[in-house]
């Protein structure tokens, strides 16, 4: 047999066992639950406050990764974890599903993004700091399966809430530390721009 039969078998294999194997939700049933999440995340997934992420358009594979760390608490402290913990896999997969149907309302640009532009295309070479845009792609669309978070649109506040967390190692729930490490090497006027640039980026 071949490796790519191989392949092809366990992958059959696999999804016999169990439709659900890869935690596939059902947007229906999320968008009932979702009710109680709308007074901060909005019906559709687009926040009604900067304080509060847009859900909407995100990758389910995230969305799922937060809720589960959000239940275990490995995030970091965080106003999800006692909303997160009466939930089941099951309606985290719902959840997920229904808010990854969304799509993000980008916010409107007013004013000069170009530092914050240089800083997501081009990083920043003599601080060791990568492009995001190598992780987080060139219209902030992110990756599913690689796991990197869309940002396009997300509010700014809460990038940078999110960026300052990593930086304090309070937010440590990014596998191989991955965005720690970057965070560190961000000053206070380097996240504000480069979250500034997010909200607006599409
Ligand atoms: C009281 C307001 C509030 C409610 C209700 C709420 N959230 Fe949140 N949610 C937040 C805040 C604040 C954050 C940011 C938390 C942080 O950074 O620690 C957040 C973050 C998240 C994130 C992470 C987003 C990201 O980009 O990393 C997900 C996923 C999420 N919430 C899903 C839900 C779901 C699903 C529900 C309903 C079951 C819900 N939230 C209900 C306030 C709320
Ligand atoms: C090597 C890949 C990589 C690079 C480069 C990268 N990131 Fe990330 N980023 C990630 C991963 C992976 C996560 C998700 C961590 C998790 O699982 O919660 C993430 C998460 C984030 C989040 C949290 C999103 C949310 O919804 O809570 C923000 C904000 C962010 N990155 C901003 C940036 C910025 C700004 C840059 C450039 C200065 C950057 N990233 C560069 C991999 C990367």
């Amino acid at each position: 047999m071949t490796i790519k039969a191989l392949a092809f078998g366990i992958g059959l294999a696999t999804l016999g066992a169990s439709p659900w194997a890869f935690g596939e939700g059902n947007p229906a049933a999320g968008k009932k639950k979702a009710e109680t999440c709308s007074g901060c995340h909005g019906e559709d997934g687009n926040s009604n406050a900067p304080i509060f992420p847009k859900l909407a358009g995100q990758h389910v594979a995230y969305l799922s990764k937060q809720l589960h760390e959000f239940r275990s608490q490995s995030r970091g402290e965080s106003t999800m974890a006692a909303i997160a913990e009466p939930l089941s896999d099951e309606d985290i997969a719902d959840l997920s599903a229904w808010f990854a149907k969304g799509t993000v309302h980008v916010e409107e640009e007013e004013g000069d993004y170009s530092a914050g532009e240089r800083l997501y295309r081009g990083g920043n070479l003599a601080k060791g700091i990568p492009a995001c845009s190598a992780c987080h792609g060139p219209h902030g669309e992110g990756s599913g399966e690689a796991g990197f978070p869309a940002l396009r649109g997300q509010y700014s506040a809460y990038v940078a809430k999110a960026l300052r967390e990593f930086k304090a190692g309070e937010r440590r729930n990014d596998r191989n530390q991955m965005m720690r490490d970057i965070a560190a090497k961000l000053s206070d006027e380097d996240i504000g721009a480069v979250s500034d640039f997010v909200s607006v980026l599409k």
